[in-house]
């Protein structure tokens, strides 16, 4: 798969809702109530960060829920883009990116979301073809006043910002033409997931679906 190739599928998933939870899965048990709970609320599109153990297992679980698609984060080495496509990730979400990680992602068909916090690393995506790339972290490295200054030299560049984005500057970042979606961890917690409020999962869900205001005409 070509950089370009990706990065339009990767336009076309983040079209989908604008926001993107950011989900870290500690029982496998809970990836299918999770993922029932976040489609039925509106969020279609979710991402199950490769940090704990039930990850793999996860994604495999929740891509066989009607309805989602089902990436997978926090995708650092080759080897974690060989496990996220073979446990049947749709995407990828890094928060940089290495010439072994691009490489590994463009071989396994893998449309990946390569993360960037400067001109420098966005130039270089561009370079390759990625022209659609995580603003990591989002809030750290400069938040909407630094997102609103690279959509000056770099235009062609749409960004999904992710890191300290929260319900109350979401809208904000939304608000930004090289603004594709949003990502962030609110939607669904730990605590959440512990207590296995599914209810209250979906009732962020809805909320942060309606953060996009009217949903997405679809194409003719
Ligand atoms: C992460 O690193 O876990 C993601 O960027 C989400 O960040 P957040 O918890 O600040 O939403």
């Amino acid at each position: 798969m070509t950089p370009q190739a990706a990065s339009k599928a990767i336009a076309e998933i983040c079209a989908l809702a604008p926001v993107v939870p950011v989900l870290v899965i500690r029982d496998p048990a809970h990836a299918r109530p999770l993922a029932e709970a976040l489609i039925a609320g509106g969020v279609p599109v979710l991402e199950v960060t490769l940090r704990t153990p039930a990850a793999l297992a996860a994604i495999a679980e929740m891509a066989r829920v009607p309805g989602g698609r089902v990436g997978a984060g926090t995708v650092l080495t080759p080897d974690d883009a060989r496990a996220a496509r073979a446990a049947g990730a749709a995407f990828a979400v890094s928060p940089g990116a290495t010439d072994g990680l691009l490489e590994a992602c463009e071989a396994e068909g893998l449309p990946l979301l390569p993360g960037a916090a400067t001109a420098s690393e966005a130039m270089r995506l561009l370079a390759r073809g990625y022209s659609v790339q995580k603003f990591f972290p989002a809030e750290a490295a400069g938040g909407v006043p630094a997102l609103k200054a690279l959509s000056g030299p770099i235009p062609q560049v749409r960004f999904c910002p992710t890191g300290g984005v929260t319900p109350a500057n979401a809208p904000a970042y939304l608000g930004l033409g090289n603004t594709i979606c949003v990502g962030g961890s609110w939607i669904a917690t730990a605590e959440m997931m512990t207590a296995e409020d599914w209810s209250g999962i979906e009732a962020r869900a809805r909320d942060a679906a309606a953060l996009g205001g009217a949903p997405p005409k679809t194409s003719a």
